[in-house]
């Protein structure tokens, strides 16, 4: 994971330096993840770890109050310092344990669940329904099992409201925002829980670039699976061309 740049006693707003504190400058992941949270909400960010999102949108005032939490100590305890270096201790709430468990009902609007597994996030919003379900807004960022993700959200009664890519150090993130219905979502094909449809509709401006690493993932497979001909073999090489086929239609 890119680490945050630190910039020190260098806040040039109105043109003065502002001694002792330090200005965060958020990678462009952690940046459009912030940018989907709605003003004055009150947010949850779990795993938080740096707890860098959340005190950056305390610290611009875009949000008045949010819960940090970690399912492990270490991380929990970075959280904790960087709120008390930018003394924001009376706006937060910081919570040891796992997922949303750690929330009650009504507590927060927002909950960012970035930086973990697809199914992972799943699991988590599984542990706690009554949480999840209420939850106006779930931001959420899978660092793989993106499609997973997709099938459980639409699966299991959320919409999927909106979706980001977002580019950093050669990688794309893929950010999803979604909210519980109670309906469930049909796809016309399985290739839309690897490319949201989000993406397509808003004509995202990395999606060629996103569906052709896609082409070339598939392309890796077909070629290591050689030229052997086993039913299992030629049925997995078949699948992949096919695949290729339909997100090649997509772009
Ligand atoms: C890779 S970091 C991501 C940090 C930050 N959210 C981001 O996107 O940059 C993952 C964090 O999730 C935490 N974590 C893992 N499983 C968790 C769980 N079940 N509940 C809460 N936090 C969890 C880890 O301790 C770690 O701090």
């Amino acid at each position: 994971m890119n680490k945050l740049l630190i910039r020190i006693n260098i806040n040039t707003h109105n043109n003065k330096k502002v001694k002792g504190r330090k200005k965060l400058k958020l990678t462009n992941r952690l940046l459009k993840i912030a940018s989907l949270v709605t003003s004055n909400k009150r947010l949850a960010d779990i795993g938080t770890d740096h707890g860098y999102i959340p005190v950056y949108l305390l610290n611009k005032n875009i949000i008045n109050f949010a819960i940090l939490a970690d399912i492990n100590k270490g991380p929990l305890e970075n959280a904790r310092k960087e709120v008390k270096r930018n003394k924001l201790d009376d706006k937060v709430d910081l919570r040891l344990g796992s997922g949303i468990e750690v929330l009650k009902k009504g507590e927060v609007d927002e909950i960012i669940i970035a930086g973990m597994g697809g199914i992972l996030i799943g699991e988590l919003l599984e542990a706690n329904k009554e949480v999840a379900h209420e939850a106006e807004k779930l931001i959420l960022q899978p660092m793989q099992a993106q499609e997973e993700l997709r099938k459980y959200l639409l699966n299991n009664g959320y919409e999927i409201l909106d979706e980001h890519l977002e580019k950093e150090d050669f990688r794309l993130y893929e950010i999803i925002v979604a909210k519980y219905t109670g309906k469930n979502t049909d796809v016309e094909d399985d290739v839309y829980y690897e490319i949201g449809k989000k993406l397509l509709e808003n004509k995202d401006e990395l999606l060629s670039e996103f569906i052709d690493n896609k082409i070339k993932k598939y392309n890796n497979i077909i070629e290591k699976l050689g030229n052997k001909k086993s039913d299992a073999i030629l049925s997995r090489r078949n699948s992949a061309n096919e695949r290729i086929e339909k997100l090649k239609n997509l772009i």
